[in-house]
């Protein structure tokens, strides 16, 4: 018999509501803000050293909270330095930015047809930082766009990738069960354990970092709570799953998502293991 599950994406409202429920209920932006404030001002160091003018690019910006944080560490290192933020974001309306001397550009776009769009223009615009943060599961060829990339980097630039940890719920979750999950060729299972072997064929130097964090999933025990459902959609980038799943899956990931494995009980609340794994590529 078919599966009738289908891959999140496929209702993007339904895909935008979880993940804003995922960064209300998760430490995700609180723990790369403490990156941003404590580890990035020496990754930031010298992009904009004998430059007027610092380049930044953002693939998959999202509502672009991340890129206010870190474009004021970048203001705060060169002051006075006109910054351009150009964004690739295929999802989103441009939000308008309120920092002086910081130009935003939105590009309505996937990063694939970035660079299809550069390439047919014969365009090649270098960067002094470029940042994909939580996006690399929604690109076709992840080692080729980590590639493209960073062949845009300036001499001194940096290429800032975050994703999930290797060491986070996210791992044993979707190891076990990815297969089982409706990807309908639109995402894949990427953690940052996997860059390694990436980045060392592709002969590039980087440095890792893993940041702590946690997501609270108490609701998703919750027989049918709204929010535990749409958190479940975002674990398991399903729609619907709790409606749609065979029962047999559905027992064996909620059992999953309660082990060590995955979460830890801490005041009668399960606390899922959303860890981050930061990895900055050198030009
Ligand atoms: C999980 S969100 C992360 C948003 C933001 N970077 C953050 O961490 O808050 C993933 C973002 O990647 C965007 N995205 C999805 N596919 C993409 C692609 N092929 N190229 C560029 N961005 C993409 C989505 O629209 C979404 O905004």
């Amino acid at each position: 018999m078919a599966s009738p599950m289908r891959n999140l994406l496929a209702d993007p409202a339904r895909y935008l509501q979880s993940f804003r429920l995922f960064l209300e209920r998760s430490t995700e932006h609180q723990s790369m803000q403490e990156f941003v404030q404590g580890q990035l001002p020496a990754v930031l160091a010298s992009i904009g050293n004998g430059k007027s003018t610092i380049n930044v690019l953002s693939v998959g910006g999202g509502a672009g909270e991340m890129d206010l944080q870190i474009l004021s560490k970048i203001r705060a290192r060169y002051p006075g330095v006109t910054i351009n933020n150009d964004v690739i974001e295929p999802k989103r309306v441009a939000q308008a930015s309120n920092l002086e001397n910081i130009k935003f550009t939105w590009h309505k776009e996937t990063a694939d047809e970035y660079e299809s769009r550069m390439k047919a223009e014969k365009k090649t615009k270098k960067w002094d930082f470029i940042h994909m943060i939580q996006m690399l599961y929604y690109v076709k060829d992840i080692p080729a766009t980590i590639r493209y990339f960073h062949s845009l980097l300036e001499s001194q630039a940096k290429l800032l990738v975050i994703l999930v940890s290797g060491k986070s719920g996210w791992e044993t979750l979707w190891k076990k069960f990815g297969s089982s999950f409706p990807l309908d060729g639109l995402c894949c299972y990427v953690s940052s354990a996997d860059l390694p072997r990436m980045l060392d064929a592709a002969g590039l130097k980087y440095q890792l970092y893993e940041l702590p964090s946690h997501m609270d999933i108490t609701s998703c025990f919750i027989e049918g709570d709204k929010d535990g459902e749409l958190l479940l959609d975002f674990l398991t980038e399903t729609l619907d799953f709790a409606k749609t799943a065979p029962p047999e899956l559905k027992r064996q990931v909620m059992e999953e998502l309660r082990k060590p494995g995955c979460s830890e009980i801490r005041d009668g609340k399960v606390i899922f293991n959303n860890n981050l794994g930061v990895i900055v590529i050198e030009p």
